[in-house]
């Protein structure tokens, strides 16, 4: 499918709903409640809605906001390792299963996320010793 097509179909409120209901879940979670800063969750919501609305084919407000999105720098503050991107990717998951879009649409974000938060993990998973 064409990815610019997107915000056409799901629009401004698929958006929304996708990423409140993965932000949602953001402050109980075990590994990624402490990394998000809890006083500016909204925002941060924002700044996620607002890049996904861009990259999808919607209005261009995280570009002027934020400029050029730079995701892998932007999150060296993070130490982010398999675990962490797993679990990102399992609340991500969720949200989209509840966000219940067009199928065609599910997918090619669900493929989209696994490849852009293996592309952010900046960390080694710490060695397991037995
Ligand atoms: C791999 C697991 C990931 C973790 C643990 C993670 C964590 C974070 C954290 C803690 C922030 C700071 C919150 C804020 O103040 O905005 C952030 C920002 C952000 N993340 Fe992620 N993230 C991950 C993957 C992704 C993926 C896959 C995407 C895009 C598809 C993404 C897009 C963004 C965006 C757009 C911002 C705001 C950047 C800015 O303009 O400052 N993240 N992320």
């Amino acid at each position: 499918m064409d990815e610019a097509s997107i915000y056409t179909i799901i629009g401004e409120d698929g958006f929304r709903r996708l990423v409140a209901g993965f932000y949602g879940q953001v402050p109980d979670d075990d590994i990624l409640g402490r990394m998000y800063p809890a006083n500016e969750l909204a925002a941060a919501e924002q700044r996620l809605r607002d890049f996904l609305i861009y990259r999808f084919g919607g209005p261009q407000r995280y570009i002027e906001e934020r400029g050029h999105p730079r995701l892998r720098a932007r999150h060296f503050p993070f130490q982010i390792d398999q675990a962490a991107r797993d679990r990102w990717m399992q609340l991500m998951n969720k949200a989209l299963t509840d966000a219940a879009l067009p199928i065609e649409v599910e997918q090619f974000l669900r493929a989209f996320f696994e490849q852009m938060s293996t592309f952010i993990i900046n960390q080694e998973s710490p060695v397991r010793r037995s």
